[in-house]
């Protein structure tokens, strides 16, 4: 089949390659010229692990087809998917104008029959706007049919997330578009839900929302557990051991932070508002979420009083490990909560300095973790890099002021801290 997506971030790029990589003709369509050369020579603007091989080998094998132009991709696919952001403004709401912008152009440029499927997540009720401007827009002879087939992956495990999803999900009520959407999924092995454009899409925001929430009840859970003087990570693991429950998403830490918690939890709270339900439910996700942050600031002072002119080391600034991703990241609140304070921040990731960069924070970056470390009243650890967890912290030891860690994340064990003379706090714990 011929497929394009318009946009190539973690979602049209991913989704695109491998779609490639199963051999259809694929077009990926950006809008900025530097992107788009550089991706026809196999440079990402973005960090996901394994893609820029699979990126390399597609096109190589000249089934990957990077442009700025909507034709001739649009005529001659069989399906065109909206991959572009929807970030959120101001009321919570997701911003459409980049997908409704979009619409203009694929119907526009619509020959034959086409399948236009939106993978963006877009608000119930969007489906109507995108379905009236490509109906007012397009070519007279032209005909398509509107379907929602939402995106399940994870920044850092995109690929495998890609080809072995728990569920695939088909919102049309048109037939045809059923059966070529279900035949282009067809090397994916996962079970297919068809439904309507509206289900498909309240599918992937209660999806997200509900994993936001077990994050929060796994963080209110793990607050409860430090006030009661209980072993919270004991508490959720012996939680999560039920198997009605599951033991996924349920580890406590800064917040959950990305692209797409923070932005669905608040327009499902929004879509709510909308129609005059108040969902207090995931008000409370997003308030426990938020005060995640600030509980960190709150046992910075308890270790060291006053954080005027302290220094302190931030380890992790990608919302989670193996992405560059900054958007909404826990690192960014809790760092400019600790400059209110007056305290003095370096920070190293792996990955992620130079979008952090992009961001005006006024921080010094390190080289490496112990340069991190160096001179530092206290060290916080907000993402989990696996390369934080090969520290070595007799080392670490001999370059910090004052051995004071804060571990968001859990990841290291007390006890052996401890023993190597560190103040430790976790969460929860
Ligand atoms: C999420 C969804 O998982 C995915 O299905 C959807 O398509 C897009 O949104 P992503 O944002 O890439 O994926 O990351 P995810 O791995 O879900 O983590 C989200 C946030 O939750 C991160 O900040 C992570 O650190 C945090 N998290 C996750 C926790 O704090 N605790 C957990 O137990 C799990």
């Amino acid at each position: 089949m011929t497929v394009t997506f318009i946009g190539h971030g973690y979602v049209g790029l991913v989704t695109a390659t491998v779609f490639a990589d199963f051999g259809n003709n694929v077009y990926v369509i950006g809008h900025t010229k530097e992107k788009i050369d550089n991706l026809k020579k196999g440079i990402l603007p973005i960090y996901e692990p394994g893609l820029s091989e699979l990126v390399k080998k597609n096109l190589g094998a000249g089934r990957l087809n990077f442009t700025l132009d909507y034709s001739p991709g649009v005529a001659e696919s069989d399906v065109v998917f909206i991959a572009v952001g929807t970030p959120p403004i101001s009321t919570g709401d997701a911003d459409l104008s980049t997908v409704l912008s979009v619409a203009e152009k694929i119907g526009k440029n619509l020959k034959n029959y086409t399948i236009v499927a939106t993978k963006s997540t877009v608000p119930t009720g969007t489906n109507k706007k995108v379905q009236k401007i490509l109906e007012s827009v397009k070519p007279k002879n032209a005909d398509f049919s509107y379907a929602s087939v939402p995106e399940f992956l994870r920044e850092g495990t995109a690929i495998d997330d890609t080809l072995h999803p728990d569920r695939i999900v088909i919102g049309t009520n048109d037939k045809r578009a059923q059966e070529i959407l279900i035949k282009l999924h067809e090397p994916i092995k996962a079970p297919v839900v068809i439904t309507t454009f509206e289900t498909a899409e309240l599918i992937k925001y209660s999806a997200n929302s509900f994993l936001a929430l077990k994050i929060s009840y796994a963080n209110a859970i793990a607050k409860l557990s430090e006030l009661l003087g209980a072993d919270g990570v004991k508490v959720l693991d012996g939680v999560g051991m039920d198997k009605r429950i599951g033991n996924l998403f349920l580890s406590p830490g800064p917040g959950y932070g990305g692209s797409c918690f923070p932005k669905d939890v608040r327009a499902l709270i929004s879509l709510g508002k909308d129609k005059g339900y108040t969902f207090t439910l995931f008000e409370d996700v997003e308030n426990i979420n938020y005060q995640m942050r600030r509980e960190i600031v709150i046992k910075s002072r308890n270790i060291l009083g006053d954080l005027s002119g302290k220094r302190i080391g931030i380890l992790g600034l990608s919302f989670k490990p193996n992405t560059d991703d900054m958007r909404d990241s826990p690192a960014i609140d809790i760092i400019n909560l600790l400059i209110n304070d007056g305290a003095e921040i370096v920070a190293y990731d792996p990955i992620a300095i130079e979008n952090a960069k992009k961001i005006p924070l006024s921080i010094n970056y390190a080289k490496d973790e112990y340069d991190c470390a160096k001179d530092a009243d206290l060290l916080i650890l907000v993402t989990d890099w696996n390369e934080f967890k090969k520290i070595d912290f007799k080392k670490i030891k001999t370059l910090m002021k004052k051995p004071n860690i804060i571990d968001s994340r859990n990841i290291y064990d007390p006890e052996n801290l401890k023993k190597l003379g560190f103040n430790y706090v976790g969460v929860g714990r």
